[in-house]
């Protein structure tokens, strides 16, 4: 098919551009949008056809259900069944941001969108030109992560235009998306929260106006993840061509264990990459992927470095582990699944 492809500035939003795409979604067409978190791809949530369109682009398993944004609070009234005291105390503090919340759904939401179940994800996206093309579709947007079902999500213009030109009506470029990692996930229907994806609203900031919050018990390891609720989150995801492994372990010993490796692979000659901070790109003996300074700026480039992976052609990737704190679980929740789960200690 094709496929319309416009840029436009975030700091001088073009209003037209705006109309044009937001037209394009009323009418059923799909179209890929930035927001904070990752590119999504979007569709009218309430039209079965148009979220139909969504699965075959990603080529997406028809049993993951959608996530809907909305540009506005008011709009998930008529959309799910009963707000309650603690989604709308996350969503006073939260939205619009980086956090998706679960509802009993309405019948307006198509069993296309929310993959059969009865409950439906819903997020207000802080991106100003993300919410302004949902305002300006005037209907719900069902917009999963706009990769090839199985890849690492997309942060940058690049990663779309080559996997997914001639598989929609409409890309819209923006800039960078600010976080990197996609929304964390909440479900509010158990006898207490439960953080069904992690994200950059960290677990510690929803205990903070929540109290008692905990994660998904099945995220942690592998053998747990076919229980995992969120159904996206039981599939192979964030996989390159190349075999990442994550390296546990202090710094000093991380160093001189991943060195090791790296000597072997070249004896068996394959080329191995090495994921790490910025303080220890010259510590390693092979190309070097630099994931930033802090968690927050690896959580933003882990998805361009994973991808740069295969660019480079590199068969074997080790990456630097994360403490499990603040946005580190998120960071390590994305780094197992794209390693499938394989961790080396030091
Ligand atoms: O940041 C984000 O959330 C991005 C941007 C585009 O907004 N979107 C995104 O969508 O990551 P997606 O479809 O790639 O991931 C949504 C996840 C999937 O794992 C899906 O299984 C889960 O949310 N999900 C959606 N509806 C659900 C529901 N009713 N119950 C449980 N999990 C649900
Ligand atoms: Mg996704």
């Amino acid at each position: 098919m094709e496929t319309i492809i416009k840029t436009i500035d975030s700091n001088d939003i073009d209003m037209d551009i705006i109309e044009e795409f937001g037209k394009m979604l009323r009418e059923g067409k799909t179209v890929i949008f930035p927001t904070e978190t990752v590119y999504g791809l979007g569709a009218n949530a309430l039209d079965e056809d148009a979220a139909a369109k969504i699965y075959t682009a990603k080529g997406r398993p028809s049993d993951n259900p959608l996530l809907v944004h909305v540009s506005d609070i008011s709009e998930v009234d008529n959309l799910v069944e009963n707000v309650d005291e603690k989604a709308k105390l996350l969503m006073e503090k939260f939205w619009p941001g980086p956090l998706t919340i679960l509802f009993k759904k309405k019948s307006v939401i198509p069993d296309r969108t929310s993959g059969g179940l009865d409950t439906v994800a819903i997020r207000m996206p802080s991106d100003e030109v993300a919410r302004r093309i949902i305002k300006a579709a005037a209907v719900p947007i069902a917009a999963p992560s706009a990769n090839i079902s199985g890849k690492p999500s997309p942060t940058k213009a690049e990663h779309i235009i080559e996997d997914m030109k001639g598989r929609v009506d409409a890309i819209l470029i923006g800039g960078e998306c600010n976080f990197g990692v996609e929304s964390t996930i909440v479900d509010l229907s158990g006898d207490y929260p439960l953080v069904l994806r992690p994200g950059c609203v960290t677990l510690e900031m929803l205990r903070e106006v929540l109290g008692k919050v905990e994660i998904d018990p099945s995220l942690m390891n592998k053998d747990d993840n076919i229980k995992a609720k969120a159904p996206g989150m039981k599939y192979k995801h964030y996989s390159p061509d190349a075999q990442v492994y994550i390296v546990s372990g202090d710094d000093s010993s991380r160093i001189s264990k991943i060195n090791e490796l790296i000597d072997e692979n070249s004896k068996k000659g394959l080329k191995t990459g090495v994921l790490c901070m910025s303080k220890n790109l010259d510590s390693y003996k092979a190309k070097t992927f630099d994931l930033g300074n802090n968690y927050e700026e690896a959580a933003h480039n882990l998805f361009d470095e994973l991808i740069k992976l295969d660019k480079e052609g590199i068969d074997i990737a080790y990456a630097e582990s994360f403490e499990e704190k603040g946005v580190g679980v998120a960071i390590m929740n994305r780094l197992k699944k794209s390693a499938g789960y394989r961790i080396i200690k030091a």
